[in-house]
């Protein structure tokens, strides 16, 4: 039996930041942004957007109604969590609507948690052949206002279907993981933005391509030959580039070479507009290849790096299946391009607004825009969502 994604979708906020303007009100040379992160745009969510408003529009994107009359299981990858007991994915289970008999819940592991969540769709679907999970990966990268980490946020979810037959990517059992206890980016309960030792951490993302790169090679007798491109976590793209340059040794034929950097281009073309988005961003990555690559065919193998602070790292594959170009809907370009720009002040004013509740804990918002779906209220402690 092959397992995989059957469909996948993607939202991100309405509106942008454009990455010229941060570098001036910064006093920082553009290049470093657009040449130095690879950089040029990102995602802003107003307070009533949120992971579980992303997520759900995400899905509404790909899914039909008889999909939520059978989806037996929803996953919500996240560490933008809003509430420390109830799951995003439940919240998410009522406003898409799903047939009640299903299990919601949420998975955390900084950025790699979305791939945990593939793992448990996996398996599960393997013992449940007619079960359909519903995989969503879904965030908001915060950091402080004039940090280094400020120029790499982001808004945005991926959901992603997962079945027997599926009709985009067939995974191979092939997951190779690691997990080291480093303190590389990590945010205690008490805080909004996190603490991060930027420098270490790519450091720490690098070595851990590197020393997974080589088990998954000795353990699956494989080699980036065998790869029609490679999908990395990209906090940034610029960190990315360096994950596949550190893959591509001396040896590899230029040809092999030559597609993997053209696949690569392609993979990073809406992060580069977007920013990170954490635990989706490996599969936004994935999004933009299948939409933006020329030379992709069914069977290629496609090559997947997923990084979470922490740290917790794996790398697996999968190959397209036969008819794949058939399940992409309309390009994310558009929606990206239509998102309202705005200007640096109202980017500090939105991003980090925080709910003014009262002595009951109510609180009502400012109509920002949103995607499908709007946090529209908080009434006794309850988040009050509907679609928009
Ligand atoms: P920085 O201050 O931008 O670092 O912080 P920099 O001064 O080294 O500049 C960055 C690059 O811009 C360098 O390129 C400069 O040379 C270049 P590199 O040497 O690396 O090739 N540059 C220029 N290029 C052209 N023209 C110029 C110019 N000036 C400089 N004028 C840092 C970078 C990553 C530390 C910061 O962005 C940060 O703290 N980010 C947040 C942490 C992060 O993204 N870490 C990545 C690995 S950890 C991870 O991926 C997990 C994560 O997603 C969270 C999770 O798992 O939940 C973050």
């Amino acid at each position: 039996m092959t397992i995989g994604i059957d469909k996948i979708g993607f939202a991100t906020a309405r509106y942008q930041l454009s990455m010229a303007d941060l570098a001036s009100a910064r006093n920082t040379d553009p290049n470093k942004y657009s040449i130095g992160l690879m950089l040029d745009r990102l995602s802003i969510a107003p307070i009533t957007e949120d992971i579980v408003t992303l997520g759900a529009a995400a899905a509404e994107k790909i899914l039909t109604d008889e999909d939520k009359a059978t989806i037996d299981m929803v996953i919500v990858a996240s560490e933008s969590s809003i509430d420390q007991s109830k799951a995003a994915a439940v919240f998410v289970h009522g406003l898409l609507g799903i047939q009640p008999f299903a299990r919601s819940i949420e998975m955390k592991e900084a950025c790699y948690s979305a791939t945990a969540g593939l793992n448990y769709a996996k398996l599960y679907v393997s013992a449940n052949p007619q079960s359909k999970v519903l995989v969503i990966a879904s965030d908001i990268a915060k950091y402080g206002i004039k940090t280094s980490g400020e120029p790499t946020q982001g808004a945005g979810a991926l959901a992603m279907l997962v079945t027997a037959q599926p009709r985009i990517i067939a995974f191979n059992d092939d997951n190779i993981a690691q997990t080291r206890d480093v303190m590389d980016f990590w945010r205690p309960n008490y805080s909004v933005t996190p603490f991060v030792q930027g420098m270490f951490s790519t450091k720490q993302y690098l070595d851990s391509l590197k020393t997974v790169w080589t088990e998954y090679q000795k353990r699956q007798n494989l080699s980036l030959e065998d790869f029609a491109a490679f999908c990395f976590h990209i906090p940034y793209p610029k960190l990315a580039n360096k994950g596949l340059n550190k893959l591509m040794d001396k040896t590899l034929d230029d040809k092999v070479r030559a597609q993997l950097q053209e696949h690569f281009d392609s993979s990073i073309h809406y992060s580069r507009q977007v920013g990170n988005i954490y635990t989706g961003s490996l599969y936004l990555s994935f999004l933009s290849l299948l939409e933006n690559a020329q030379s992709l065919q069914a069977g290629d193998r496609i090559g997947f790096f997923s990084y979470g602070s922490g740290a917790v790292s794996e790398i697996f594959s999968g190959n397209l299946v036969d008819g794949f170009k058939n399940m992409l809907g309309d390009s994310q370009q558009k929606e990206l391009d239509q998102r309202k720009l705005i200007s640096v002040p109202e980017y500090e004013m939105m991003f980090f607004e925080e709910a003014d509740l009262d002595q009951d804990g109510n609180a009502s918002f400012i109509d920002y825009d949103t995607h499908t779906f709007v946090l529209d209220s908080i009434v006794e402690h309850q988040r009050r969502y509907k679609r928009r």
